[in-house]
Formats: C-alpha cells, structure tokens, sequence
C-alpha cells in the first residue's frame, strides 16, 4: 500500500476529527457537475447563492445544515436518466442537459429546445421520428426522466445516512410553486423549503454563469409566482444589491468560502462507516450512468476486497482500497452517454474522450487531500504493466500493488458480468484470458489470488454459454 493510503487509514483509525464532510461532499459533488454538464463548480455556487438566502430567512442551525447538503447534492440523481435522455433525444446528454436548464416551460422555449437539441447530427429521417416521438409523448417522457432522477437521488441521499428533509429537498427540486413542476405538481408551501431554495439558487446560478447578474436576476424575477416562491424572490433581489455577493461567486476561493458556510453548531465530521457509506452511495450514482456497466463499480469493489483479503493485506488498509474501487470510475461520469452506449466501436474522438475518465476521476478525489490515495487508482486503474496502458505509460514498479488489484478486479468484472448486448463469459474462460495477459495487463500474485478466490466460490451448476458480439473488451 502507498504511504498516503497507510496514513489516512492510521488518520481515520485514531479517530481524527478533522476530515470534514463539507470538504468531501463539495469535492464530489463535481462529479455532478459533469454528469449534468454544468461548468465546474455549479453545486458549490448554488450552496453559496442558497445558503444566503437561508441566512436571511432565519431558518434554525439544524435547518441551515440540511440546506447545505441538499444544495451540494441537488443532483445526485442526475446519472440515473442520462442513458434514457440519450435513447430518447438521440443527442448527448450532457449537452442536452445543460441546455434544458436554460429554457422554462412556455411552448415556444420548449419546441425551440427540442429542435435544436434533439437528433442534430442524425439524418432527417430519424430527426423526424424523434421529433414527432416526443411531440406526441412529450409529457409522459419529461415525467419519466424527472422523476427517475429525483427518486433515485432522494434514495441515494438517504443510504448515506442524510436527513428526511435532504432527502426530501432532492425529491422536489423540480417542483414548481405555481404546480406545474414535476414529478408530483406539488405547488406553493407544500413544496419543501429547502427544495424551493435549492431550484431558485440552480437558476440563478445557470443564469449568473452564462450571462451575468443582471440575466439571473431577470430570469429570476420572470420566474416569480411560476416557478418561484416570490418571497425568496424577494429575498434574492435584495441579496443581489450586493456586489460582493457575485463578485465571491464568480471568484477563485468560492470553495473555502462555501466551508465557511456550514453552520458551526451543525459542522460535520467524517468517520470509517460515513466514509465507507459516501463511498457506496457514489458508487450508485456512477453505476447508474449506464445500462452497459450497471453494478459494475459495486462488484470490482467486492473481487478487490476478495482479492486483496486473499493477499492478506490488514483489514484499514483494505477498507480504503475497497473505497478506491467503488470510485475508480467516477470519471466516466464526465463522458457522454453517446461514447459509453455506443453499440459499436469508438471512433478516434470518442476514445480519446473515453479515455479521459481516468484523468478525471483522478482529478475529482485529488480536491481532497486524504483522498490523494484513491486518487492515485482512479487515475492509473487502465496503466498496464508492460507500459501499453493510459493515460500515463507507466510500467511496472511505477504501479501499485493496490491499483494493480483494482485492475485485476476491474478486467475480471469486464468479462464475467452480464452486458446488455452479450451474455457473461463463464468463469474457467474469463480466467483463461486473463492469463494470457498476466505480466502485461495483470500482476501474476493478483491473478494468483483471484484464482484461489474463484476456487473457493461454489461453482455455477451450469456455465452460461459464451457470445461475442460485439467485440470483447478487457476494460470496464
Ligand atoms: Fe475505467
Ligand atoms: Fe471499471
């Protein structure tokens, strides 16, 4: 295990208590930002912007706490309808919602948004099908897609252990005070609070990013009595006189400041099991993005702790690597469900964008420093021993026993788990190809140790058979 990995494991064992979850939640709820094809940062503006207007509400110290990560976590359902988007719109998700926050509900914003968001680079004969699809489903799919995301954030929010109210707050982001929101048309104070908050600070947000104050304040204003509850309007424009308020929004340090706002009384600190369940609960929203690879970051994370336990590394330092797993592939949710549902192969572009989700993924746990472990495995988990791997080349020495474990883990899930365009590969064959790449893609004690696990396991009482269509790949 590298030295970062061994201290945090020590940090965290003597009971630390400075690793606070602010700083881990702000760190990952960039993750979200990509997903949802928001400019870096978007979630931890809109914690700024709502915290304010919180604040000036008067809202008690445990409500103001619920407020904060209801506001970091808005979207952390957002994973969960991108594959659908894709399916539905023919287009790319990220794109398609990052435009979508751009526009209301009037008719003409509406047809506007869908012609130029919908099947743009297919040809007219599929447009037009798309087109006349949603034209006559548009209600039902727009229902769909919301309420799949705001359930599943809700769900997620509440396995990590946050409150009723967060939870909650996740589940009516995209409700609308005048009623016409989605997924129940809950309207007026029968909205929660804080997910009236939460949907006036996302706008302001989109708005201020894309054009500047006076836009969001403009948008904000039309939006009063429709989307908006036109008390915390009100409360928005009077926060909005203030130059400083957009002049920190737009600055360098919005970060720290945005620690700054978690109510003291409330501040919270990170333990082994908080950890491990923030972990798993990101874990879901990665394994969400895509049908092709679903469960997949949950099972690389249970054969590391097989292979790992089998190697006997100590049960803290395997806590952590199980960690590294459930993350290794955070960054594709930065990648575009038009590369990752691709049912045929990647052309140049796409796979270079492919292969960026190492990069990013390392980039996201690298913005917390005790992370800087799993960071190291999310960004080197496709490195392979004879230095053919990416992104970096590295050979050998260069990388470690615990990313070279995740890589076994990660290569046998690739193979023996079920694909929606192909069966799963039986056990003795998936082991079999995988010793034709030990001490090239896999470390010879790792295969060793996944072997003896797979011989402990009780065999399968019939080997699914073996279909290899389209082309097997070793990676997941
Ligand atoms: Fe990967
Ligand atoms: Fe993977």
């Amino acid at each position: 295990m590298n030295d970062t990995l061994r201290r945090t494991a020590n940090t965290i064992e003597q009971g630390d208590s400075t690793l606070r979850l602010a700083e881990i939640i702000s760190a990952l709820s960039h993750a979200l930002d990509m997903t949802d094809g928001q400019p870096a940062g978007h979630s931890v503006r809109c914690c700024w912007i709502g915290m304010h207007v919180g604040e000036a509400l008067g809202l008690t110290v445990t409500d103001l706490s619920d407020l904060y990560y209801a506001l970091l976590l808005k979207d952390l359902g957002c994973s969960s309808n991108a594959a659908r988007i894709c399916q539905l719109y023919v287009s790319n998700d990220q794109t398609f919602k990052r435009n979508v926050k751009l526009i209301d509900d009037s008719l003409p914003q509406i047809l506007r948004f869908v012609v130029s968001n919908t099947a743009v680079k297919s040809g007219l004969a599929t447009r037009l099908k798309t087109i006349l699809n949603l034209a006559m489903n548009g209600g039902g799919i727009e229902h769909e897609l919301i309420e799949t995301r705001c359930h599943r954030g809700a769900d997620i929010a509440r396995q990590m252990g946050f409150s009723a109210a967060v939870s909650q707050a996740i589940l009516a982001l995209d409700e609308h005070w005048n009623g016409g929101g989605q997924p129940l048309g809950l309207a007026g104070d029968r909205i929660s609070l804080l997910a009236r908050i939460a949907l006036l600070a996302q706008v302001v947000d989109v708005f201020h990013t894309a054009a500047g104050a006076k836009a969001a304040l403009r948008e904000v204003s039309r939006r009063s009595g429709t989307w908006f509850d036109p008390a915390l309007v009100a409360v928005l424009q009077s926060l909005g006189d203030r130059s400083s308020f957009w002049e920190t929004l737009g600055s360098p340090d919005i970060e720290a400041r945005v620690y700054d706002l978690e109510p003291s009384g409330e501040m919270r600190t990170v333990d082994d099991d908080l950890l491990d369940d923030i972990a798993d609960g990101f874990a879901q929203v990665i394994d969400a993005k895509s049908p092709f690879t679903s469960g997949h970051s949950k099972r690389v994370a249970l054969f590391t702790d097989l292979i790992a336990r089998e190697m006997d590394m100590p049960d803290a330092r395997r806590r952590w690597l199980v960690r590294a797993a459930l993350l290794h592939d955070i960054g594709k949710l930065g990648v575009s469900n038009e590369i990752l549902d691709k049912p045929a192969k990647l052309d140049d572009e796409e796979w270079v964008l492919m292969k960026d989700h190492s990069a990013r993924g390392e980039a996201i746990l690298s913005r917390i420093a005790v992370f800087s472990g799993m960071a190291s495995i999310a960004g080197s988990h496709h490195e392979k021993l004879d230095g053919s791997g990416y992104p970096r080349g590295l050979k050998g020495e260069d990388i470690s026993i615990e990313t070279r474990i995740v890589t076994a883990a990660d290569i046998f899930d690739a193979l023996t788990a079920e694909r929606p365009y192909r069966a799963a590969i039986p056990l003795s064959t998936a082991l079999g190809i995988m010793a034709r790449e030990i001490g090239t893609s896999i470390d010879p004690l790792c295969y060793l140790a996944l072997v003896r696990v797979t011989e402990q396991l009780e065999p399968a009482p019939c080997e699914p058979p073996v279909m290899r269509t389209p082309a097997l790949s070793l990676t997941a």
